[in-house]
């Protein structure tokens, strides 16, 4: 029989307003960046979509390039779309993004107008949906002027290709400068995506948190976990087959003595608390209500259960807040100049 999805899956989570506008959020969303790609089993990420929207998540993140090959965690969702998620299209938000390399010469990343539009008709076939609820400029180009990218953004909505516009890791300015443009042009600009978690803390110190506020808008912040590292995996030294022993994006030099130090006492004040070390860097982000949805990865579908109790997290005392800040700012990880994802803003030099 085929797979249905489970009658409770709205019992749980909860769902939260982004920003000004009229889309809900889950408080937690499940991105594609790793795992759903051609070196990950399909019954795999099969198990986690399926169970993540069991659980209440019904927001999907994916961005031409994530793979590896660059495209296959689209295709790979596109198929799971057409199999286990048939007919359910419309209780989902599935975002794409385009401004990472994808293909080869001066058309096959960044901001231009050419590469963008190309890039989502590119992402529409490989998940063979018909619009994406969100698409995003993935990174802002230097070169390209600000006007065109957001035009192009705004063309993808008016032709079809998307209902929502959002921006990912521009800082506050730039921010400031896409919403003007955007808002002149009646452009549904709904959401931000930057980095965001206890050791990486650039969206409060740029002033982008405020912003946000101030322009209405939403935010998913992506690695909320900082990669795994804000979980308990690694306390005891690096697991067989986990992020930081493959050469993907997580350098496991930030794993020095030092740092896995600080995140043992972080582990020890969320075990006070009653929760995981990924649960309370969850209820970290999230506490408040200034965030919209974290935004996490997972290579197994336990980990998406576990993450998922965060929601019913207890609320932060001032002395654990406190306390947290001291072992979070200890750790001496710039998360967001060392992603492999975070390679920008610098254009490569041309020859
Ligand atoms: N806009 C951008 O530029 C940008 C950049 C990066 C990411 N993103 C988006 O953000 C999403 C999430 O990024 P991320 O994967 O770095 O997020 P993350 O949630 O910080 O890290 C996910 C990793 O943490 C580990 N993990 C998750 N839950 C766990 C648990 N309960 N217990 C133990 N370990 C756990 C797993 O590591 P193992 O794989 O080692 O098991 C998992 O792959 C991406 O998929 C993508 O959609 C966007």
């Amino acid at each position: 029989m085929a797979w249905q999805p489970a009658e409770t899956r709205y019992d749980r989570m909860k769902y939260n307003r982004l920003g000004k506008s009229g889309l809900k959020l889950p408080a937690i969303s499940l991105g594609l960046w790793h795992n759903f790609g051609g070196d990950t089993r399909h019954e795999l990420k099969r198990e986690i979509c399926r169970t993540a929207f069991d659980l209440g998540i019904t927001h999907f993140d994916l961005a031409n390039n994530y793979g590896p090959p660059p495209g296959s965690a689209e295709s790979a969702f596109g198929e799971i779309l057409r199999t286990d998620f048939a007919g359910l299209r419309d209780e989902m938000v599935i975002s794409s993004k385009a401004g990472y390399e994808m293909w080869k010469g001066p058309y096959g990343e960044w901001g231009g107008r050419k590469y963008m539009i190309a890039s989502c008709d590119q992402s529409l076939k490989r998940t063979g949906l018909d619009y994406f609820d969100i698409f995003y400029s993935h990174r802002f180009d230097p070169e390209t002027p600000l006007e065109e990218t957001m035009l192009t953004l705004d063309h993808i909505v008016r032709s079809g290709r998307a209902l929502y516009v959002g921006i990912s890791s521009y800082n506050s300015k730039r921010t400031r400068e896409a919403y003007k443009i955007l808002k002149e042009l009646k452009t549904p600009f709904v959401i931000h995506q930057p980095s965001y978690s206890m050791i990486n803390r650039w969206i409060e110190e740029d002033g982008l948190v405020d912003t946000l506020e101030d322009l209405g808008l939403g935010s998913i912040v992506f690695s909320p976990l900082a990669q795994g590292m804000l979980t308990s995996k690694y306390l005891g030294g690096l697991p067989e087959g986990s992020r930081a022993t493959q050469d993907k994006s997580l350098n496991k030099d930030f794993l020095n003595d030092k740092n896995v130090e600080n995140i043992r006492a972080l582990n020890r004040i969320a075990e006070k608390r009653g929760q995981t070390l990924a649960q309370m860097a969850l209820a970290w982000v999230l506490r408040g209500g200034r965030i919209t949805s974290a935004l996490i990865g997972a290579s197994k579908p336990s980990q998406v259960v576990d993450c998922v109790a965060a929601i019913e997290t207890p609320e932060f005392t001032k002395a654990e807040l406190d306390e947290i800040d001291k072992y979070a700012r200890e750790a001496d990880i710039n998360l967001w100049a060392a992603s492999a994802e975070r390679k920008g803003p610098a254009r490569k030099k041309k020859s």
